[in-house]
C-alpha cells in the first residue's frame, strides 16, 4: 500500500498544473480574440496540453484537446479579409493537426512512463519480500544450528545425569537411614540434615536435566485454575514466609479451566514462584493473578494455522514481583538453556527455558517484562478450555 502522504502531496500537485493549464488556456483565448488574424497564437494551446497530459488522465486529456480545437476554430467566426477565409481554415487546421499530435505523443509518453514507475514500485516490494524471506531464512539458521548444539549439549547432559543420578540415590537413602541412628548428637544429626539438603539439591538439577532431554508430551485433562494456583501457592508458602515476602493470589471471578498436564503447569508455577522468591527480599511482594481475555486475532490465527482447537478466551497467569529486576543483557538471555545468575550448584538456568517449553507445548505463551529496581512480571497465557458435548464424553469414557 502507498502511504498516504506521497499520495495527497501528488493529488495537490496535479490540482496545481491543471490551475496553471486552465489559466493559460483563458490567456491564449483572451490573446486570439484581441489579435483574431494571428493564428500563431493558437500554437500556444500545446501549453495547456503538455501540462495536463502530466496529470495521466486520458477522459481529461480528450476534454482539454476538445476545447483547445474549439477554441483554435473559433477565430475563424471573426471577420476576415475578402479571400482569406480559405488560408485561414487551412492555417488553423493545421494548427489542430499539430495540438492533437503533441496530444497523442504526450500521453502516450506519460503513460509509459507511469507503466514504468508500477513495474519499478512492484520490483521494490519484491526485492522488499525477498530481503524479509533471507532474513527469515537466516534467523531460521541460527535456530537450527543452536538446537543441534543444544541436542549435542542435551545428549551429554541426560548421560551424565543418569550416571549421578543411581548413586545419588543410594547416598540418600543411607544418609536417611543414618539419621534416623539413635545414638546421634545433636551436632552430627545437623550435619545429616545438611548433607540431605545439598543432595536434595542436586537430585532436583539432575532431575531438571532429565527433564530438558527427555521432554513427554503433556498428558492432557481439563484443569480449574484456580485450584493450580492455589495449590502451588500453598506448596511454596512456608518458603516465602520464611524469607519475610509477601505471597498474595488473585484468581479472577471467572472460572477459568485449561486443558493440560497437571505435573508439568505445577512445575512451570513453581519455577516461576522459586525465580520471584529468589529475587525478593524481606518486605518485599510477590503476586500471582489469574484471569482471562479475548483471544485475539492473531492469536486465532496461528491457532488455525497449527489446527488447534479455536479459542474464544485466553487464560493468563501472571507472576509478577517488586524484586531485584533484570538488566537488559540477563532480560535477552533468561530463555536460553543452562543461563543463570545464581551461584554454581543454585541454579541449572534450566526454569525459564522448560516452562517456556511447556507453555508453548500447551498451545500458550510466555513473555517477560522486567526492570532493574522495579521488579519482574512472568505473563503465561493459555487457550481456555471449555467443554463440548464430545469432549465430556470421551472424559467420562476414559
Ligand atoms: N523473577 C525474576 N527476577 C529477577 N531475575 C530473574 C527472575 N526470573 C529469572 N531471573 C533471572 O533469569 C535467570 C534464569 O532463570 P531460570 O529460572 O531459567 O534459571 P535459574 O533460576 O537460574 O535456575 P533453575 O531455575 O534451573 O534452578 C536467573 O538466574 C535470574 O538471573
Ligand atoms: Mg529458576
Amino acid at each position: 500500500m502507498e502511504p498516504a502522504i506521497p499520495q495527497r502531496s501528488a493529488r495537490s500537485r496535479d490540482q496545481l498544473v491543471l490551475f496553471i493549464a486552465g489559466a493559460l488556456f483563458v490567456l491564449i483565448v483572451i490573446i486570439e480574440s484581441l489579435a483574431p488574424a494571428n493564428v500563431v497564437g493558437a500554437y500556444g494551446f500545446v501549453v495547456p496540453i503538455l501540462l495536463v497530459a502530466t496529470v495521466r488522465k486520458r477522459s481529461l486529456m480528450v476534454l482539454t484537446l476538445l476545447a483547445c480545437v474549439l477554441a483554435t476554430y473559433v477565430g475563424l467566426l471573426r471577420p476576415t479579409k475578402p479571400g482569406r477565409f480559405v488560408s485561414a481554415v487551412i492555417n488553423r487546421t493545421v494548427v489542430v493537426g499539430v495540438l492533437v499530435g503533441v496530444a497523442y505523443f504526450a500521453m502516450t509518453r506519460e503513460e509509459r512512463k507511469a507503466r514504468e514507475e508500477e513495474a519499478r514500485a512492484a520490483l521494490a516490494a519484491q526485492a522488499e519480500t525477498l530481503l524479509q524471506a533471507n532474513m527469515q531464512l537466516e534467523k531460521l539458521k541460527d535456530a537450527l544450528n543452536r538446537s543441534v548444539r543444544l541436542a549435542a549439549a542435551g545428549q551429554l547432559a541426560a548421560e551424565v545425569a543418569h550416571e549421578v543420578g543411581t548413586p545419588l540415590h543410594s547416598i540418600a537413602w543411607h544418609v536417611q537411614s543414618l539419621a534416623e541412628e539413635p545414638q546421634l548428637t545433636p551436632d552430627m544429626k545437623r550435619r545429616l540434615q545438611i548433607i540431605d539438603q545439598e543432595i536434595n539439591r542436586v537430585v532436583k538439577n539432575v532431575k531438571n536435566l532429565l527433564s530438558l532431554t527427555r521432554q513427554r508430551k503433556p498428558s492432557r485433562s481439563p484443569l480449574a485454575v484456580e485450584e493450580l494456583v492455589t495449590s502451588v501457592a500453598a506448596l511454596m508458602e512456608p518458603s516465602f514466609r520464611r524469607k519475610g515476602v509477601e505471597l498474595r493470589v488473585h484468581v479472577g471471578a471467572e472460572a477459568s479451566t485449561v486443558w493440560g498436564d497437571a505435573e508439568q503447569l505445577q512445575q512451570v508455577l513453581m519455577n516461576l514462584l522459586t525465580n520471584a522468591l529468589a529475587a525478593t527480599s524481606s518486605g518485599q511482594q510477590v503476586q500471582i493473578i489469574a484471569g482471562q481475555r479475548p483471544v485475539s486475532s492473531d492469536e486465532a490465527a496461528a491457532r488455525q494455522r497449527t489446527g488447534e482447537r479455536p479459542a474464544e478466551t485466553m487464560v493468563t497467569l501472571v507472576v509478577q514481583d517488586t524484586g531485584s529486576g533484570m538488566p537488559e543483557e540477563h532480560l535477552r538471555r533468561a530463555f536460553e538453556p543452562f543461563f543463570t545468575t545464581k551461584a554454581s550448584g543454585d541454579g541449572t538456568g534450566l526454569g525459564l527455558y522448560l516452562s517456556r517449553e511447556i507453555v508453548t507445548a500447551h498451545g500458550g505463551t510466555l513473555d517477560i517484562q522486567s526492570e532493574v529496581g522495579k521488579g519482574t512480571t512472568i505473563r503465561v497465557t493459555l487457550p481456555n478450555y471449555v467443554a463440548t458435548p464430545a469432549s465430556v464424553e470421551a472424559t467420562h469414557g476414559r
